[in-house]
């Protein structure tokens, strides 16, 4: 689908903030779902990039870090210029977390697909944000509003706890914080500790994978994700979403 570039800036360097104008893509996107775009024209494969926000039926945004070559040509667009994108892809997080607070964990580049999620939620949930240091950390104000309280953790501490955020996640949990379900998107050393503590403290938990990719559509399984069952799952069609109990992070 060719998609407008309607606005781009440069949140800090090397992060792009993209608003495409996408009706199709928008009406249907859920939290958690991804776009595959064209970088640079046919010499390149799709990128994966997930949706951070769909904005009145008609606007598509996505968040992304120059990492490579694609990346790279992807961030040289300028409004004006049509995009060549695929989506909404993948299954999205399951946005029902039954009564309660759910809990919302990013880290790094995965704090992107949560801002979405957090303003669909029927109840404002609790986040936790990780970053490298105060450079990286982004977006904190946008997940304040959409967010009943705000938890930031930088790896130099020089912006909020030092430490992990899955330090912040074990202490609320220690002093009797109740969620009724966890999501997470980051580092996977990151999510496999906070699928760990969930399921030791018995609390439902959404994990969203990252892996390299090839089609997007389910038809190479260049994204194999290894499940406990010992069976492997593509990313990009039975995900990226999986419960936190069904992926083997060791496999
Ligand atoms: C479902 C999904 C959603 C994503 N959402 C976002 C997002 O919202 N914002 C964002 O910035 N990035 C996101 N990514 C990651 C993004 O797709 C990669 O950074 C991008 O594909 C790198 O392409 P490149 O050509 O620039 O780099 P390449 O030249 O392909 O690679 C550069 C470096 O990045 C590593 N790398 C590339 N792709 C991945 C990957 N999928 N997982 C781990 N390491 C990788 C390579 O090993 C290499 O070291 C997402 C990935 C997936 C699978
Ligand atoms: S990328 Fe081809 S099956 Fe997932």
């Amino acid at each position: 689908m060719l998609c407008k570039l309607t606005y781009k800036n440069e949140l800090r360097p090397g992060l792009f903030n993209f608003i495409i104008d996408c009706p199709q893509i928008a009406a249907k996107a859920k939290p958690g779902q991804f776009l595959h775009v064209l970088c640079g024209g046919s010499a390149y494969l799709r990128r994966p990039i997930s949706i951070c926000d769909a904005v009145d039926g008609r606007f598509v945004r996505f968040i992304f870090e120059v990492r490579g070559k694609g990346t790279a040509e992807l961030a040289k667009a300028q409004p004006g210029q049509t995009l060549d994108i695929l989506g909404p892809l993948g299954n999205g997080f399951d946005a029902a977390p039954g009564e309660g607070k759910a809990l919302l964990i990013g880290g790094g580049i995965g704090i992107f697909p949560l801002l979405m999620l957090a303003k669909k939620l029927p109840q404002k949930p609790d986040v936790m944000l990780g970053f490298r240091d105060k450079q990286s950390a982004v977006m904190i104000q946008e997940f304040s509003n959409a967010a009943d309280d705000v938890f930031i953790a930088s790896d130099d501490g020089s912006i909020g706890f030092k430490g992990f955020v899955t330090d912040i996640l074990k202490s609320k949990i220690a002093s009797g914080a109740k969620y009724s379900r966890i999501y997470t998107c980051g580092p996977l050393p990151m999510m496999k500790i906070v699928a760990d503590t969930a399921k030791e403290n018995g609390i439902d938990c959404q994990v969203s994978m990252e892996e390299r990719m090839g089609c997007g559509v389910g038809a190479c399984v260049a994204c194999a994700c290894a499940m406990t069952d010992g069976s492997k799952k593509r990313v990009c069609k039975d995900g990226p979403v999986f419960s936190g109990a069904e992926v083997d992070f060791d496999g």
